[in-house]
């Protein structure tokens, strides 16, 4: 490729990058692989229900894959870091744009969801740290159970922890809110948006975002409850 064709495809990406749409469109992408991850996640980790055999061996496989695994990483790093900086920049942008602020008319439009997703998302970002500290690098362990390669007791062990599960169900309820409005915000995205369909598309993504949480918690509230031990 000559240097010209290159610098072309660069001012196009900087062009789009700089765009209010750019920024949507990277929004919504970056959001679509979050939130893919999460369902792929919380499928791998209900796999607790059926034993310590079962985790172990979902989590030796993961391990197994080696760079795969590190490219996963990698694109899950790159995705978290381009949601977050487009999603500040916009929020900057929106509020030059109304240098007064939300009038009373537009909060009462926006959805309670939509609101929360400024202060969602921190709070999901300062689990997530969290949870790779507890549970992928160790460094956070409370009662110092962590055993090198046992998925299954480490999660066992973690959330017997109450302190520990109550901050895992509070940042998966947040996380399950600031799911609700990004996935109705990824269906507008793909062009799901007709006044006839809105309202089932808005109780779909409730009822996404409803399982997403139950699927999750149920895993700490059945450590809490003794019922996986
Ligand atoms: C009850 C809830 C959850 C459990 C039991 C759980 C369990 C685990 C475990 C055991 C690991 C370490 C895997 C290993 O290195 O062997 C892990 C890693 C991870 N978890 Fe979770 N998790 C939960 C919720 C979540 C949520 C809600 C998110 C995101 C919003 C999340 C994001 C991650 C990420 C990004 C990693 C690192 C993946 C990697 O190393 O490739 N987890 N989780």
């Amino acid at each position: 490729m000559s240097t010209t064709a290159v610098k072309l495809r660069g001012n196009r990406a900087a062009s789009f990058w700089q765009s209010t749409n750019g920024k949507k469109i990277v929004m919504a992408v970056t959001g679509a692989i979050l939130f893919a991850f999460v369902i792929g996640h919380m499928l791998g980790n209900l796999q607790v229900f059926d034993g310590p055999e079962r985790l172990n061996a979902y989590g030796h496989f993961l391990h197994s894959l080696g760079e795969i695994l590190w490219a996963e990483r990698i694109v899950l790093l790159t995705a978290v870091a381009l949601h977050i900086t487009a999603t500040v920049q916009l929020a900057l942008r929106n509020k030059k744009a109304r240098p007064v602020g939300y009038s009373r008319k537009e909060a009462i439009n926006s959805s309670y969801a939509s609101r929360t997703m400024y202060w969602s998302g921190p709070i999901v970002l300062a689990f997530i740290i969290f949870h790779l500290l507890h549970l992928t690098a160790a460094i956070i362990d409370p009662n110092a159970a962590y055993i090198e390669g046992d998925v299954y007791h480490n999660v066992v062990a973690g959330f017997q922890v109450w302190w520990v599960s109550a901050w895992y169900i509070f940042a998966i309820c947040l996380l399950g809110l600031h799911l609700r409005h990004g996935i109705w915000s990824m269906f507008q995205s793909v062009g799901l948006n007709h006044p006839r369909y809105t309202p089932l598309l808005k109780t779909a993504a409730i009822w996404i975002a409803v399982i997403i949480v139950l699927g999750y918690i149920s895993i700490p509230i059945s450590v809490l409850l003794g019922l996986v031990k």
